[in-house]
């Protein structure tokens, strides 16, 4: 039996993160410059059943019967062959590997759950739906997410531009003009969980004013959605700046974060947010092709650990 190889791709929300897990809208885009990988490879002399999974990524190299039920890659194994009514695969070895950073923001966990399920469905003679590989990796973002919107499932599964709504379906988004975003990493690992149980507690404590901060938001995704449709591109970078002060306001940006956020914007960036879970992981930038490298140097100089710039377009 052939290997069989799946990908996917990192993500970043240009617009809404955390209100969307509050029914507003977000808009999320796919990265390609960093993947995910998944191989499965036979091993003709293994029992059937002997599943073998190696990750280096994260040191992991294990037998599937060894992992606990709720190690993420070991649930995402169960949760296809479950899916696929199949009780033993044939003996294999899943290599894992990505160079997506993880706890950054930037969709590593989803990312792995879809090029993994994509992958292992293949080699078991029953490739999964689009629908169902998005819907199953929703279940394992549960594992590292507790209470996740489902945004980072949809945008990395589908692998376009999307306007995202909770339990609506999936809109993605015209774009006549491209455009070009860095994407400056803080250094700072931030598990999402942690800063979105603080803003549920924040919302649980003082349900208005969070609601209108989370309203604010959502209008901010929708009138950048207006904006990215009709090519009007600097209009966007305002939204981000506005994005970024309510982001401030439920209390998920951080020091490092700002001073990226600075940075960028002082050397003539459109505008500049987090983004993602925040309080550490990745800002975004707006740039033209011609200041792309000025706002890149300006954002190693005040401590970005890696700027990617990426192209922003349709497939
Ligand atoms: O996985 P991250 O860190 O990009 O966070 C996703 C965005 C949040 O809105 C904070 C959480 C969610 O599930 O939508």
């Amino acid at each position: 039996m052939p290997a069989i190889t799946a990908t996917a791709p990192g993500k970043i929300i240009l617009l809404g993160e955390h209100a969307v897990v509050y029914r507003r809208p977000a808009i999320a885009v796919p990265v390609t410059q960093i993947r995910a990988r998944a191989i499965l490879t036979a091993n003709p002399r293994g029992k059937p059943g002997d599943l073998h999974i190696q990750a280096p990524n994260i040191g992991l190299e294990s037998d599937l019967d060894e992992l606990a039920p709720d190690q993420p890659l070991a649930a995402a194994v169960r949760l296809v062959l479950r899916e696929l009514g199949i009780k033993q695969s044939p003996a294999c070895t899943l290599r894992i590997t990505s160079t997506i950073p993880v706890a950054s923001g930037l969709g590593s966990g989803a990312a792995v759950s879809v090029a993994l399920i994509r992958a292992l469905s293949a080699f078991l003679g029953k490739p999964l739906e689009d629908e169902r590989v998005s819907s199953l990796t929703f279940e394992i973002e549960k594992l590292h997410h507790g209470t996740p919107s489902g945004i980072d499932n949809t945008v990395i599964t589908y692998a376009k531009p999307v306007f995202y709504i909770k339990d609506e379906t999936i809109e993605t988004l015209e774009m006549p003009r491209p455009f070009t975003i860095l994407i400056g990493d803080t250094g700072i690992p931030s598990p999402t969980a942690a800063a979105v149980g603080d803003v549920r507690r924040a919302w649980q404590a003082d349900p208005m004013t969070y609601e209108s901060m989370f309203e604010a938001i959502g209008q901010i995704a929708r009138s950048g959605r207006a904006a990215i449709e009709a090519g009007r591109i600097d209009s966007l970078g305002l939204l981000m700046d506005e994005n970024q002060e309510l982001l401030k306001n439920i209390n998920v940006s951080s020091p490092e974060l700002d001073a990226l956020v600075e940075a960028a914007r002082r050397a003539g960036a459109a505008g500049a947010k987090l983004s993602g879970g925040g309080r550490g992981g990745n800002m975004i930038a707006l740039v033209s092709t011609q200041n792309a490298s000025r706002v890149t140097q300006a954002l190693q100089e005040v401590g970005a650990k890696r700027v990617i710039q990426t192209e922003v377009r349709k497939p």
